[in-house]
């Protein structure tokens, strides 16, 4: 059963924006493009969610330890991991489909191929073919979806041949043709690596830049490009786009330092950076996000078990917060999706209102990043087993560089998929008993940002004392209250359904009389009497077993 209405995106975005969970970055200057605020609530929420990723990693298990290591690190880590070199894509444009492709990876037809554009109907075709005779000026030829009339004439020259073998047109050729439809029709390649880079130091990065460009007029540009890259780099530092580097980095301090065995796993989480190429879906991919990633040593060999093991824990671990736990499933990677340092991985994916989709990744990583980092650094970067036979020479006590299994999950992401999965429209009763509609966030109540409002009847009478007595009981004893005694009581319960809040205690006049409030649970909107000195207790009782 899915829980999201159609038009999600509105819907959600507007409750983020209307209760405080998530706003446009920067929104007064117009925003940036995707970049987000985590409000009032968000924040809250962000927290509790991440706050319970550690405690089920970290503070449950004998076996994991966290850090928190530095956003910025050596640059040569990105060297070891691949991601200087692996991140970095030379793109290109389709001038006419506005597909962005590798550059590196696109087909290269040769001198004398026709260069056919095919669409992927008639409507596209006569749609590209007025775009090209606009800006280019020449009518291609129609045959149902393809267009003809283009072919390679040199290494830098294509042209428009209509029936004589002399081109009507020339254009500049770059070698190569969009994978999708075959277009020449192309912007320049740009260097695109997916990691931000800055400087470090007091470098003045531009006037070396300067000098190098007045001393070398005479370079080809492509010749200058590499001469400037290479200064920029001297004093470059990258914004990590994972946080999984440091724990491969920090392995021998952590090991030792806590004397754990193998097996065990360093956790961390905390802020990630992609400059992504296409960002989309609200959260759901942005240049700036938050990862919950953990790397799991084990010994050589056993690491099909581990992986097994990390992905039933992780996919029961994002159920157990979940309305509809059907809405999540989990999918092997073919072969040829696995990424350069993985021999196996799985995707736990959910069920967005676009299709299933990742949300956690749990690979298998090899040894790789620990052989890499070793390679480079010049620091062993292995486990001794004195219990263990070495498999090849037979002899007691085994060295080797422990294999990984990374569960990485997004915790933004997550954030996403729990907003999503919360997202209720009910048609219930009012006080009249006359129908009505509710949108209610079945936020878990572990989850959620506020844990109890409490909101006096009527601002006069000594109500709003009482209340304010009972926030303060419950800030002391470690429970996110809130105190609400704007507008009427059916509108505060509006409110709060929409922002997650489990349950609702209300003084009336009663109170004064009796010492007992209300307290009104979220999802099925009943409301209990009891005792004020027992608020405390219920709420405590209710949160645990949630
Ligand atoms: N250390 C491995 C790693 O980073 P990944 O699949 O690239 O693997 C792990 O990232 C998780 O981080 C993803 O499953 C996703 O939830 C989250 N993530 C990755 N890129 C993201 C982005 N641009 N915006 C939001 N979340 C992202």
């Amino acid at each position: 059963m899915s829980n999201i209405p159609e038009n999600f995106k509105e819907k959600i975005i507007s409750l983020c924006k209307r209760r405080g969970f998530i706003f446009q970055s920067s929104e007064i200057y117009g925003g940036l493009k995707s970049a987000y605020d985590y409000g009032p609530l968000g924040v809250e929420l962000k927290r509790n969610l991440m706050n319970e990723w550690w405690k089920s990693m970290v503070h449950e298990r004998e076996d994991v330890i966290g850090i928190d290591a530095s956003i910025i690190m050596h640059p040569k880590v990105w060297e070891s991991s691949g991601h200087l070199a692996g991140f970095s894509d030379p793109l290109v444009d389709c001038l006419i489909s506005k597909e962005r492709f590798r550059a590196d990876k696109a087909p290269r037809p040769r001198i004398g191929d026709d260069l056919p554009i095919n669409c992927t109907d008639k409507g596209q075709a006569k749609n590209y073919q007025k775009q090209i005779e606009d800006r280019f000026e020449i009518q291609l030829k129609r045959n149902g979806k393809i267009l003809t009339g283009l072919k390679v004439i040199d290494e830098n020259t294509f042209g428009f041949f209509e029936e004589k073998e002399i081109p009507i047109k020339t254009f500049e050729y770059k070698g190569y043709v969009g994978p999708t439809f075959g277009s020449p029709f192309l912007s320049d390649e740009r260097q695109f690596n997916l990691m931000f880079r800055s400087q470090i130091g007091p470098v003045d990065v531009l006037g070396q830049i300067t000098n190098y460009v007045e001393k070398n007029r005479d370079l080809k540009s492509e010749e200058l490009r590499k001469g400037i890259d290479k200064l920029v780099k001297e004093s470059a530092v990258y914004l990590r786009p994972e946080t999984a580097q440091a724990m491969f980095v920090q392995f021998l301090n952590c090991q030792q330092t806590m004397s754990m065995k193998i097996p065990f796993g360093i956790a961390q989480m905390g802020k990630s950076f992609r400059n992504e190429i296409t960002t989309e879906h609200f959260i759901f991919r942005s240049c700036e996000f938050e990862q919950m990633e953990m790397e799991f040593f084990v010994e050589p060999g056993s690491q099909k078990k581990w992986l097994e093991y990390w992905r039933n824990k992780r996919i029961d671990w994002w159920k157990k917060f979940s309305n509809h736990p059907e809405n999540f499933r989990y999918r092997a990677h073919d072969k040829d999706e696995l990424a350069h340092y993985a021999d196996a991985c799985y995707d736990i994916e959910y069920k967005y209102p676009w299709g299933f989709d990742e949300l956690e990744g749990v690979a298998s990583r090899t040894d790789y990043d620990l052989k890499k980092h070793a390679e480079n650094s010049g620091t062993k970067l292995s486990y001794f087993d004195q219990q263990k036979t070495d498999p090849d020479t037979g002899k007691n006590g085994w060295r080797y560089t422990p294999y990984v299994i990374e569960p990485a999950a997004g915790a933004t992401r997550g954030l996403l998929v729990y907003l999503m999965d919360a997202y209720c429209e009910e048609t219930v009763k009012d006080a009249n008993g006359k129908e009505t509609s509710r949108v209610v966030m079945k936020l878990h109540p572990k989850l959620a940002p506020i844990k109890a409002a409490v909101l006096p009847l009527v601002k006069k009478e000594g109500l709003p004392e009482i209340a304010r007595k009972i926030v303060e009981e419950l800030f002391n004893s470690g429970i996110n209250a809130r105190y609400d005694e704007q507008h009427s009581i059916g509108k505060r319960y509006r409110r709060h359904d929409e922002a997650g809040t489990p349950y609702c205690i209300t003084i009336d006049g009663q109170t004064k009389e009796d010492n007992t409030v209300t307290i009104r649970d979220r999802d099925s909107m009943k409301q209990e009497r009891i005792d004020l000195k027992d608020i405390i207790k219920i709420i405590q009782k209710k949160l645990s077993l949630s």
